[in-house]
């Protein structure tokens, strides 16, 4: 089990200290640079990972990507993950966040699900599979020819079949019913379920990071702060530590920090790493802004405007449907969460 005090006290001993090469006794490592290379320093030092957790390129032309064939993306990822086993401990997990390779436009749209497409790259690995998480948020484009996409998935895999870390009691969250008694056998009478409370599942509905996310910064497609967190928390334990080799902004980093790992991450774009060190000595100091893991999402009062069907859509609505099939809303309705 953990030590809380260790963490405190390590933390009262002033500002942290960033290496940028791996370094095994550093709080934290932000490495400039391909995710390659951090990986094999990682491996040069002989030093295991109880966790890698990343959320990758998707290969979808994003402002840090330059788009391929989606058979060049794959072997790039099996580069990736064959160095992430390689600095896995016998004990450790590997956690792969992705969503969908979209090729085309507008109607032609074809979408090729990540998850679908990398897992045989983890089982020719080796690699079980524990959960395929769904993770569920409420906000994104108005698909027009499609179902608007509102999840993506992470794939948690272990290198052990039974011997592998898993904190449960660690996460659980409130149960529905809590009041709930046994109504019959040696327990009847008594509360039924777990004072700790439930299993969170394997469907986490977590909003995702768009623009008045409290943690959002420049960085295009950051995950939030609580969907590792759960991961840091349920697959390592204090001091253990947590690697992403697509580092970002340092998401990964600060959720390590916060519940007192150790952690190391790269990324090919500085100005991403810079606000990741920023991010890091927040959390390191307690003043970072964060939407708190298990904190409800929000249900907007139903007694609000916002929350009503205006008037005039009311009288306007068949029209739309008769003269603008088309008509999806404006983009201003992403983002209330
Ligand atoms: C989906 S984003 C990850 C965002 C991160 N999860 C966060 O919360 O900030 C993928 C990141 O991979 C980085 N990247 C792309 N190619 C890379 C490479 N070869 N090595 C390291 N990082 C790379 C990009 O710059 C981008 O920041």
């Amino acid at each position: 089990m953990e030590n809380p005090t260790l963490f405190s006290e390590l933390r009262q001993t002033g500002p942290l200290c960033i290496a940028r090469m791996f370094d095994q006794d550093a709080r934290a490592t932000l490495f400039h640079g391909d995710r390659l290379a951090l990986l094999g320093q990682i491996a040069d030092a002989g030093c295991k990972a109880e966790l890698v957790v990343t959320s990758p390129p998707y290969n979808t032309g994003k402002e840090y990507e330059d788009q391929t064939t989606l058979e060049e993306y794959v072997e790039g990822q099996r580069q990736t993950i064959r160095a992430c086993v390689d600095i896995l401990s016998p004990t450790g997990s590997i956690c792969w966040q992705v969503g969908h390779y979209i090729d085309g436009s507008g109607r032609d749209k074809e979408a090729f699900p990540l998850d679908l497409v990398l897992y045989p790259i983890f089982k020719s690995l080796g690699l079980k599979l524990r959960n395929r998480i769904v993770w569920h948020f409420g906000h994104g484009l108005h698909e027009k020819f499609r179902f608007s996409g509102r999840h993506e998935t992470i794939l948690w895999f272990t290198r052990d079949v039974t011997n592998y870390t898993f904190n449960l009691d660690t996460i659980r969250v409130p149960q529905k019913y809590p009041g709930k008694r046994a109504y019959r056998g040696p327990n009847k009478g008594r509360p039924s379920g777990n004072p700790l409370g439930k299993n969170p599942s394997d469907v986490w509905d977590i909003p995702n990071v768009k623009s008045n996310h409290i943690e959002k910064t420049e960085h295009p497609c950051q995950f939030p702060i609580a969907l590792v967190e759960r991961l840091v928390l349920a697959l390592t334990n204090e001091n253990d530590l947590v690697v992403d080799p697509y580092m970002g902004v340092g998401t990964t980093a600060v959720a390590s920090i916060m519940q007192g790992r150790r952690t190391a991450g790269s990324d090919i774009e500085s100005r991403y790493l810079e606000i990741a060190a920023r991010r890091i000595q927040d959390a390191w100091s307690g003043t970072l802004q964060f939407r708190p893991l298990n904190k409800p999402v929000y249900e907007p009062d139903t007694n609000t405007a916002v929350a009503r069907v205006p008037e005039e859509w009311v009288a306007t609505s068949r029209r739309l449907l008769e003269e603008e099939p088309d008509y999806e809303g404006s983009e201003s309705e992403q983002g209330l969460g």
